[in-house]
């Protein structure tokens, strides 16, 4: 039969009594506690945006996203949020005529600068002829990445028509053909969960052969 050893036997209900002495103790401020300093309140700025031709004054945290300022402070939720960190293209915008991703840039950087949204493009009475071709070849299914890929659309036409060489391009002194190749090339950072990629082509190779 084995013997207990006294000295290592200790009682549940000792057990529980020791816990709580030692986390009362714990509690009990000392001498040398500091209180919390007070949270700084957040950098903030006036930033004046223009967005579709309309200037809006807004009071915002400095780190507050292009994207944000868009959606949550301007409501113009045509552009969308999708991945957050620029990988996806959802929430394409055009600044002075070049094609950004809304998500990976701060709203105070683009004071004084022409901000473009889906909503800014057409109107349900008067589409742009992008967003006319895209519904004429049904560009889109669910229509989440749909305003990016309009704003991307729009924007690589024009950097092909202004001359502007992509990956693809065999022929560097030479314009730039609006092909499949640089189509596809260009409108690579604009994901389609739907699988929509061919009727956007065609979509675009619309608007490149209709509309100089
Ligand atoms: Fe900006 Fe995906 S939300 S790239
Ligand atoms: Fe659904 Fe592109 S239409 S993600």
């Amino acid at each position: 039969m084995s013997k207990r050893v006294p000295d290592l036997e200790l009682s549940r209900r000792g057990l529980l009594v020791a816990g709580a002495a030692g986390a009362a103790a714990a509690a009990v401020p000392t001498a040398e506690a500091q209180p919390r300093p007070a949270a700084a309140a957040p950098p903030s700025a006036k930033v004046a945006l223009s967005v579709n031709g309309t200037t809006h004054t807004l009071e915002l945290d400095t780190r507050t996203t292009l994207l944000d300022a868009l959606r949550e402070h301007l409501r113009l939720t045509g552009t969308k949020k999708g991945c957050d960190h620029g990988q996806c293209g959802a929430c394409t915008v055009i600044v002075d005529g070049q094609r950004i991703n809304s998500c990976l840039t701060l709203a105070v950087m683009h004071q004084g600068e022409s901000i473009t949204t889906i909503e800014g493009l057409g109107t349900p009475d008067k589409l742009h002829p992008m967003q006319a071709a895209f519904v004429r070849h049904d560009g889109y299914q669910c229509g989440y990445c749909t305003p990016g890929q309009i704003c991307s659309a729009v924007s690589v036409l024009a950097e092909i028509r202004a001359g502007i060489p992509s990956h693809v391009t065999g022929d560097l002194t030479a314009a730039p053909r609006i092909s499949n190749a640089e189509m596809r090339e260009r409108m690579s950072g604009n994901i389609c969960r739907c699988g929509a990629y061919s009727n956007i082509l065609e979509a675009m190779a619309d608007v490149a052969e209709n509309h100089a």
